[in-house]
């Protein structure tokens, strides 16, 4: 399966998009920049709503694995990729120039305007303090529904406690390769009400 995930990175991007090493920003709250396998892409994004004016982003893109699935996989509209570390957003940006449905931003979720997302993807980016305040700037700049994927192997559901504009549309678990034994990464797919 690893194998099968490096020939669609290379069709893609000319290179293998998995990272092994760790974040050189813990102290911002950062997790490692590990990327989300083919298959779970296919089963949370694949199925998405998307259509020509959607916008996608993935908050912490890291080398740009969704980016790469959102080109491969033919999807319509935008993604944008944001990227806490200056090495992987400027990797991320290089592969991804020649793709005109892509962008990159360089910087913090925190600083991005978000007002232009119709739907995000987040896979375990940072803390939970980041997180919250991701999801307060979210509710605030949201300027109609947006669609949230969300998965994490400690637990993302609490983030979303007392939050009364949003609505679980499905959730599970998803055992990755090489993480037999150890807590599975559970999703929700949400909707931010917009009224
Ligand atoms: C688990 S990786 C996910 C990579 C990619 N989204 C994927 O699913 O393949 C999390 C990434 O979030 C980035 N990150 C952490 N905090 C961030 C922040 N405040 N703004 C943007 N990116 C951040 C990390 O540097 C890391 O590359």
């Amino acid at each position: 399966m690893r194998d099968a995930g490096l020939l669609r990175d290379l069709a893609v991007a000319g290179r293998s998009l998995e990272r092994a090493e760790r974040t050189r920003h813990a102290a911002e709250g950062a997790h490692d920049p590990t990327a989300t396998p083919y298959f779970v892409l296919e089963d949370l994004l694949g199925g998405l709503d998307l259509v020509a004016d959607s916008h996608l982003l993935d908050v912490g893109c890291g080398a740009g694995r969704v980016l790469a699935y959102f080109v491969g996989a033919a999807l319509p509209g935008h993604v944008t990729g944001v990227e806490l570390d200056p090495a992987l957003a400027a990797e991320a940006a290089a592969w991804s120039a020649r793709y005109p449905n892509v962008s990159v931003v360089a910087g913090s979720a925190l600083d991005l305007p978000l007002a232009d997302y119709t739907h995000v993807y987040l896979f375990n980016p940072f803390d939970t303090p980041v997180l919250a305040a991701f999801l307060d700037k979210l509710e605030c700049e949201a300027v109609g529904p947006v669609t949230l994927v969300h998965m994490s192997d400690n637990g993302e559901w609490p983030a979303y406690v007392g939050r009364a504009r949003w609505t679980v549309l499905r959730e599970g678990t998803f055992e990755l390769p090489g993480e037999e034994g150890d807590c599975p990464q559970h999703f929700t797919v949400r909707q931010l009400d917009f009224t």
